[in-house]
């Protein structure tokens, strides 16, 4: 079946205040019913003063238990699209989403299920556990920190959760106002003997460090990181290490990329991504986190081979498809060609 288009207008149906500073966008996009995992992510397309603007938010709703769509937006101080999104738009404006994206997804497995997450790492974590809730029978527990009590996000619905399931579902909250930041030994504490479990974490990156490390195994730890990752470069790729193509070397064959009415075609430089190779060539593809997790600028590899250095956002289906993330996409092969949808 052929994919949704990229982008799509979505109406605002209604907006939840969830807390001072976080909201609920309700959604109906224009294509009608829109398919998705819980988990899963899609990027906002915004004009703010003249400029794009793409940010990536998370599901908070949970495709088998809620009809309407949800993303769950927290202001970060300073920052230009969550505060024009809570500033700005209001029920009945329309907004423009990407169709979802994400691999920070359910396992086939009967494995409990830890959430661990910080602020606004509960949005994709709390989609996870209706999910799981309603279509497994696989216990949750999840470890929610906050700042204070003021900042909990989703207080009552976990607590209507917890009632509903109470035999498999338990809501630990850790407040930073009482306790000061996790430790490691809050983290095993709530681990306990579940080393076995799928362990889904998201919050603020000294958060998710912090618990990754602590784990203990030999379950497995999933992660869906809300900011811009370092780029991690492959071994043995270019000298300076940072994930930067070499500056004017150029090895043997080309890279060809088309953008909308657009196709330019450059020399291949070692280590070079399709996305620098696009701007190389004059063009201006879409982008965002440049770190391989909100998919923004995807493109399929219509000729040639190329490997990706870092992917959280492409399912196998997709990669099968032949969609690359061009900001981590290298070709392999003597010449490729990448086509923006
Ligand atoms: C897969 C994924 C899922 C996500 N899901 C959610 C979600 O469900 N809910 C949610 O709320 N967020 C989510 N995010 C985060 C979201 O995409 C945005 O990153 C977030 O809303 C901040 O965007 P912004 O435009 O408001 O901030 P930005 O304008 O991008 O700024 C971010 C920070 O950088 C600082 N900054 C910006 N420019 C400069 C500069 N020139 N110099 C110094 N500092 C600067 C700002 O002060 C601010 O602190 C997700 C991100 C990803 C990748
Ligand atoms: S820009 Fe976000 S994955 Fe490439």
């Amino acid at each position: 079946m052929p994919r949704p288009p990229l982008f799509q207008r979505a109406t605002v149906t209604r907006i939840i205040r969830e807390t001072a500073d976080t909201r609920t966008f309700v959604l109906a996009p224009s294509s009608g019913p829109f398919t998705y995992r819980a988990g899963q992510f899609c990027t906002f397309r915004v004009e703010i003063d003249g400029e794009e603007l793409l940010r990536s938010y998370s599901m908070s709703s949970a495709p088998e238990t809620d009809t309407e769509l949800m993303t769950t937006v927290k202001r970060v101080a300073g920052g230009r699209v969550s505060n024009w999104l809570i500033d700005n738009v209001a029920a009945g404006d329309e907004v423009e989403i990407t169709r979802p994206f994400g691999v920070f997804c359910l396992q086939d497995n009967d494995a409990p299920l830890l959430g661990f997450c910080g602020g606004s790492g509960i949005t994709p974590v709390i989609s996870l556990a209706k999910s799981a809730l309603a279509s497994t029978k696989r216990e949750v527990r999840l470890l929610c920190a906050d700042r204070d009590a003021p900042s909990m996000i989703f207080e009552a619905a976990l607590a209507d959760l917890v009632a509903r399931y109470p035999d498999r579902l338990t809501v630990v909250r850790h407040l930073d106002s009482d306790s000061g930041y996790l430790d490691a030994a809050a983290v095993l504490a709530f681990v306990g003997t579940d080393t076995d479990a799928d362990v889904y974490v998201c919050g603020p990156e000294p958060f998710m460090d912090l618990v990754e490390n602590a784990f203990p195994g030999p379950g497995k730890v999933f992660t869906e990181r809300f900011g811009a990752a370092a780029v991690i470069a492959p071994e043995g790729d270019d000298a300076e290490g940072d994930g930067a193509a070499s500056a004017e070397v150029e090895i043997e064959g080309t890279v060809t990329i088309i953008l909308r009415n657009k196709k330019i075609s450059v020399p291949r430089r070692p280590g070079e991504t399709f996305l620098e190779s696009a701007r190389r060539g004059g063009l201006t593809p879409p982008f965002s986190c440049e770190s391989g997790t909100c998919a923004t600028c995807i493109a399929k590899l219509v000729e040639g081979t190329a490997t990706m250095r870092v992917n959280e956002a492409l399912t196998e289906e997709e990669i099968e498809e032949g969609y690359v993330l061009t900001c981590q996409g290298v070709p392999d092969s003597a010449s490729a060609v990448v086509r923006y949808e």
